[in-house]
């Protein structure tokens, strides 16, 4: 099959390339996936270039976030899966078979049936944005009533929890830099988009009402933002680090009692992500979560895609493997 892959971290275009290799055979418990597109985020080109390293065994083929056809299954798994559309969760977890390539092989449970009605844009694009939105929801309680404050509401992750969080019956303020992303932000259901670069967006989202859940993408930018708007007992959900670590104001946590929580994807327990991924499925077939615009590459072209998603590309990044 032709695959794209590395064996050594650096710059995209020094490191990537694709390569004819064996078609992989599932092992028990796996399934064979046919790639139709291949999700790349943030963490793709983070672990490809040494940012945040992974082990690498032999070669990497990137990505964990994919949509195909499954077309062959291991030991112990049902034989009726074969045919199965599906979307892969962390296939490139502790294993070398990412999805960028025209096959990928995952544990069964990280293939997770896509429906007729949803393409396969959507499928590619769920994994990691939306079972990172998803454990950043879901762990503090219920959300039904409550004000939810998703930071960055066009990125791929606040894209999902804010769908997420209107699925769960909350009300949802987002923030974003201009109008292009305030229009898919609202797009996404948010009841209400601030502009977060202009004068008075705290006095805007105070306006909405306390909050009572920040979902954050950049809590040194904006922690004395999000301090300005929660309602006392308040929780900061932090998922991404900046380039430079921030400075915890504590007096000022400490006055709005505010509990702020680190999220890695990676570190999730297995049952919260099993739990995660079948909510996804289960918002995906009553049609509440959509794909962001896309932004296609060939496999050929993976190390643009990934210098898409480094510099920011707005929507998402999919490579089509052939
Ligand atoms: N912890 C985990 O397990 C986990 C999982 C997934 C992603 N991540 C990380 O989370 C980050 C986002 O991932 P993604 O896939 O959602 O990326 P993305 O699609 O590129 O979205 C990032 C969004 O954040 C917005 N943003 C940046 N600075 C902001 C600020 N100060 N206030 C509000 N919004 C801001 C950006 O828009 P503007 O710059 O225009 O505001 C952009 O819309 C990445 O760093 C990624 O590595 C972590």
């Amino acid at each position: 099959m032709r695959a794209a892959l590395y064996d050594r971290c650096g710059p995209a275009a020094q490191v990537l390339r694709v390569a004819d290799i064996d078609l992989p055979e599932p092992g028990p418990g796996e399934v064979r996936v046919r790639i139709e597109l291949s999700g790349v985020n943030p963490t793709d080109w983070k672990s490809r270039s040494g940012a945040t390293p992974r082990p690498i065994d032999v070669f990497q083929i990137p990505h964990h976030d994919g949509a195909g056809v499954i077309d062959a299954v291991g030991e112990g798994v049902d034989p009726g899966r074969v045919g199965q559309r599906v979307w892969t969760w962390l296939a490139a977890a502790g294993r070398r078979w990412g999805t960028a390539a025209q096959w990928s092989v995952v544990p069964e449970r990280q293939a997770v049936p896509l429906p007729d009605g949803a393409s396969a844009e959507l499928g590619a694009s769920l994994g990691v944005p939306a079972l990172t939105a998803h454990w950043c929801l879901f762990s503090d309680g219920p959300l039904a009533g409550r004000t939810v404050l998703v930071a960055g509401g066009a990125g791929a992750v606040g894209h999902f929890a804010i769908e997420l969080a209107k699925r769960a019956g909350a009300r949802v303020v987002t923030t974003v830099s201009g109008p292009a992303k305030a229009e898919l932000a609202a797009r996404a259901g948010a009841d209400l988009v601030v502009n977060y670069t202009e004068p008075g967006a705290a006095g805007q989202i105070r306006a909405f009402g306390a909050v009572d859940r920040v979902i954050e993408v950049a809590l040194g930018a904006n922690l004395a933002l999000d301090l300005a708007v929660l309602s006392p007992g308040g929780h900061v959900v932090s998922y991404a680090a900046e380039p430079a670590d921030p400075v915890i104001p504590v007096r000022a946590c400490m006055n709005a009692n505010v509990i702020i929580r680190f999220v890695l994807l990676h570190g999730v327990p297995a049952e919260a992500l099993d739990r995660a991924a079948r909510d996804v499925a289960a918002a995906v077939a009553e049609g509440a979560l959509t794909e962001l615009p896309v932004h296609r590459f060939g496999l050929d072209e993976v190390a643009a895609a990934h210098d898409a998603v480094e510099h920011g590309a707005v929507g998402k990044v999919l490579v089509v493997p052939g």
